[in-house]
């Protein structure tokens, strides 16, 4: 059965370019990126991990640990390391799984058959600090994943985890959101919008991004 939303994410030991990882206690109390890689030394791949490596300072400002998966091995991902910073012009500074046995890719439903039998998709499962999962994205493997996405998607859990609010099309951090249709209570309204709020339908309505 594939992974759902609000699932707790599979737990795993597996050995990693860091080490061994015990997936939960190396979460600990933090938010997870887990996203797959088809195979090492692909291109497209290698360009993603090298951005992923960039945007370390954002992930840890959102409290987020990132993790990559592909099912080489692990002396196979240090060898395609100084081919990512190289390229890349950056220092890989998060761990890269191997999954040689594929227990990662079939715990997370990695592997799509139809797509093809052995290599994995693109996939990115976003994991809150109740080790929940809580969105996923899925790419097939030409096509390289947009980190300012996963970034913004983060953005948005965080948000409306914390205020009563959902987000618009296309939404990024800093840009009006919408109110929770189920808060109707004039005074809980006032306290929880304190700049006001535009109620374009009953059920649409525009506020500011409250912790701006
Ligand atoms: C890549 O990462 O470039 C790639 C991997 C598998 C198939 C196609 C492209």
């Amino acid at each position: 059965m594939a992974i759902q939303l609000g699932d707790i994410a599979p737990d795993f030991t597996q050995e990693s370019t860091e080490g061994t990882i015990k997936f939960h206690e190396w979460l600990g109390k933090s938010w997870g990126v887990l996203f797959s890689h088809p195979k090492d030394f692909t291109p497209v791949c290698t360009t993603e991990l090298g951005f992923a490596a960039k945007l370390k300072g954002e992930f840890e400002k959102r409290h987020v640990k990132i993790l990559a998966v592909s099912v080489d091995d692990v002396a196979s991902h240090k060898k395609w390391t100084g081919d990512i910073e190289e390229t890349q012009k950056t220092k890989l500074n998060y761990p890269i799984l191997g999954d040689p046995d594929r227990k990662v890719a079939n715990l997370y439903g990695m592997i799509h058959p139809n797509a093809n039998d052995t290599l994995t998709v693109r996939s990115v499962f976003f994991i809150d600090p109740n080790k929940k999962v809580r969105a996923t994205i899925t790419y097939p493997a030409a096509t390289g994943r947009n980190f300012d996405e996963i970034l913004r998607v983060i953005d948005s859990l965080q948000l409306t985890d914390s205020h009563s609010v959902a987000t618009p099309a296309n939404w990024k951090d800093g840009d009006d959101v919408i109110i929770v249709p189920s808060i109707q209570d004039p005074e809980v309204l006032k306290q929880k919008f304190p700049k006001g709020f535009k109620a374009l339908r009953p059920y649409l309505r525009v506020t500011p991004q409250p912790n701006k």
